[in-house]
């Protein structure tokens, strides 16, 4: 028998992303309270971060004054980062010109679409590379600030710098330096969270090696698939004349082997499984209408326009459905200052409303289309209760949507549809697979969806489910720290037969 530990982290874990794991709002007596964010990597990262004593450093969602400070957690706090001491929580300031050049500007504008494989929504602006690069340098020395301070607390341990996400990708050669220079030791691990696109699309941005070195400065770089690992590997080949190795995922890069891993997130999938359990009825399985479901950031990516072009391509050409289903869309607003998401928001209150005018009768309309932020629990229901899932991005870098969906399940077993251009569509084989650019095959396969007998039903969801519920969140975590070694394995739980 084999004994294995659970998350032990053999030093301690400095976190970089652009957002804290919560998010402050002020109230009205100019004061700051927490709000928990509710993402994966919030839910698996933050309770390590809690128990090795580490520090998160981001930013905090709004302008802080001078007088600020980031609140403690609240007694009951019942959130990933309950115990997250404000003294583990290192804020990063972004000032108005910041957020627009910098967040709005290069991150959402710039690589954003770029990465997303859609160069021709993609601006390029040198402001706002100036501004990419000055945020990154703030990010960076504020992460050797916390470098010091571990070195003070425990001179004993290598702390794991683990920077996030493609606001970041720079930070690693500054703290790389000065460590150096300063004798500080750490590791450096970077994960992407969003596609690393083909190399005939990232030469398009006009710094592009600068890119590549900033990423090349860590020890390990995770994608979450093979592809966007292969793509990097390319550009580090072609755009550096870096000497790479494809088999063994390697690149080398000033005097050091950097290793590139595809390490596929997952979704605290038990969480997901009991919030079902406890999600009241939502009434969405009561009125003998079939519910096709859509939740997403409203967000170009996603590939809205054409989710509502083959839902009114079902109702033309299989009239069978007419008044038996509806098409439940969830958008959630999101980078609202940013033009091509203003301009989106138009074209989805628009083509909702042209359909819903087209298909409506007084009791009974095709699509309802929700605009705004929904719970957690709300959300668990939905999935739990709608019939099909409709995940059908143009590019998505992972696609939790998908595996949220399959792990509310807990009832009838539905059918999730699902875009092969999803990092997820490479994975979950036995949901129905769909070329969004196809709108009248998507119409096809939701028609096939929506008459599949329960038996294909429940066999293809068991196996989605008995995936995600083996490689969850927790899994993707422990996986990114033992390939750069910092997971210790030592006696505890047993947990092989
Ligand atoms: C994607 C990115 C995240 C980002 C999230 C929400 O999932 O990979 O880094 O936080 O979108 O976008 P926002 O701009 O609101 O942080």
């Amino acid at each position: 028998k084999r004994m294995i530990s659970h998350s032990v982290t053999a030093s301690s874990l400095i976190v970089v992303s652009n957002r804290l794991p919560f998010v402050l709002k002020r109230t009205e007596d100019d004061g700051l309270v927490r709000k928990p964010s509710a993402g994966g990597l919030v839910t698996a990262v933050a309770p390590v971060v809690v128990q090795s004593g580490g520090l998160w450093v981001g930013w905090p969602g709004l302008q802080m004054k001078e007088t600020d400070s980031v609140p403690e957690s609240v007694e009951g706090d019942v959130s990933p980062t309950a115990g997250l001491k404000s003294s583990q929580v290192l804020s990063v300031n972004l000032d108005d010109v910041d957020y627009e050049l910098y967040y709005n500007g290069c991150c959402n504008a710039t690589f954003w679409p770029l990465f997303h494989s859609m160069p021709d929504r993609a601006i390029f602006n040198e402001k706002f590379w100036m501004a990419y690069k000055k945020v990154n340098e703030d990010f960076s020395e504020i992460t050797l600030k916390a470098l010091r301070k571990m070195q003070t607390d425990h001179p004993e341990q290598v702390p794991l710098v683990w920077i996030h996400d493609y606001h970041l990708m720079l930070a690693a050669n500054t703290i790389r330096q000065k460590a150096e220079e300063e004798n500080l030791q750490c590791k450096i691990g970077f994960f992407l969270h969003i596609p690393f696109p083909p190399w005939d699309i990232m030469k398009i941005f006009p710094w592009e090696d600068m890119i590549l070195q900033g990423i090349l400065a860590c020890d390990l770089v995770g994608f979450h698939v093979e592809d966007y690992c292969l793509n990097f590997l390319d550009s580090c080949q072609r755009g550096l004349g870096s000497r790479v190795d494809r088999k063994l995922m390697l690149a080398e890069h000033g005097g050091r082997t950097v290793r590139i891993r595809p390490l596929p997130i997952g979704i605290p999938f038990s969480r997901f499984d009991q919030m079902a359990h406890e999600s009241p009825n939502c009434g969405l399985d009561t009125n003998n209408v079939k519910v096709v479901l859509g939740v997403d950031r409203l967000d170009y990516t996603k590939g809205l326009v054409n989710r509502l072009q083959a839902f009114e391509r079902l109702l033309e050409e299989f009239p069978e459905h007419i008044g038996k289903i509806m098409l439940m869309q969830v958008a959630v607003p999101s980078r609202t200052d940013v033009k091509e998401y203003i301009d989106l928001k138009e074209d989805m209150d628009k083509l909702v409303g042209q359909i819903n005018g087209k298909f409506s009768t007084p009791t009974w309309s095709p699509i309802r289309y929700i605009y705004g932020c929904i719970s957690q629990q709300e959300l668990a229901g939905y999935y739990r209760d709608a019939d099909v899932a409709l995940v059908t991005p143009m590019r998505d870098g992972m696609n939790l949507v998908a595996k949220e969906f399959v792990a509310c399940r807990i009832r009838d077993p539905g059918v999730l549809i699902l875009s092969p251009f999803a990092g997820a569509g490479g994975m979950m084989h036995e949901a129905l697979l769909v070329n969004p650019y196809e709108i009248g095959t998507v119409a096809k396969v939701l028609h096939r969806a929506l008459t599949m007998p329960h038996d294909e039903r429940e066999v293809r969801m068991n196996a989605l489910r008995a995936r995600e519920k083996i490689y969850d969140v927790n899994f993707w975590m422990k996986s990114f720290l033992k390939s750069i070694g910092t997971l210790i394995e030592e006696d505890g739980e047993d947990v092989t037969p």
